[in-house]
């Protein structure tokens, strides 16, 4: 019979992947309220010298946000690879197909870094970035929405819910 002493809570990684599930839900549903709630609704009922008032405030706050989600991104993404992800795929059949949907995610989430950091920044260099603006945060939205759909198979493929077919170009037959 189960007791109360048989329950496993493993603290860190269920607050390392509640972090990064907070992380994430921030990164999807901020950009899509401010592309497509925020700035019509603004563009209807302000006058534009208030409405650049508006943004830029917005953007005060928001440059000093992104670096908190960035590292909360980092730190809880390394900390679940390593201690939660790694331990699990390893000599798994699907690990060449794992490792290169994660590669390709890592350098997808260092491009939405880049976009979510430039946007609201200062760096006259960007500027092109800023002036352009809504095109640059629909990209964004649309990125954020393909990374999530990779974390999702990641998650499956570590799971064995997905499976990859033997890879053999690699010189390397996985199963
Ligand atoms: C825009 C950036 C990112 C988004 C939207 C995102 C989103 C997600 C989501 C929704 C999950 C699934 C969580 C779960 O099922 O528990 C996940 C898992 C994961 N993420 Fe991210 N993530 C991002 C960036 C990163 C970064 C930068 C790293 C590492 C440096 C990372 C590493 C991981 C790992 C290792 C997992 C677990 C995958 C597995 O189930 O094996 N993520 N991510």
């Amino acid at each position: 019979m189960m007791t109360v002493a048989d329950i496993q809570f493993p603290v860190l990684p269920m607050a390392m992947r509640y972090l990064h599930i907070l992380s994430a839900s921030l990164a999807i549903g901020v950009p899509i309220f401010v592309r497509f709630v925020l700035t019509p609704a603004a563009q209807k009922v302000l006058d534009p010298e208030t409405h650049l008032k508006l943004r830029a405030a917005v953007n005060a706050i928001w440059r000093k946000l992104v670096y908190v989600m960035i590292a909360l991104f980092l730190i809880s993404g390394v900390y679940t690879l390593v201690a939660v992800s790694m331990p699990q795929i390893r000599g798994h059949g699907d690990r060449v197909l794992y490792d290169a949907l994660f590669g390709f995610k890592v350098i997808l989430a260092l491009v939405v870094f880049f976009i979510a950091s430039a946007l609201p920044g200062q760096t006259k260099a960007l500027e092109p970035f800023r002036r352009r603006a809504g095109m640059w945060m629909v990209v964004l939205i649309v990125l954020v929405l393909t990374i999530l759909m990779m974390s999702v198979t990641l998650r499956a493929l570590r799971d064995g819910m997905v499976r990859g077919g033997p890879v053999v170009s690699l010189g390397v037959t996985t199963r």
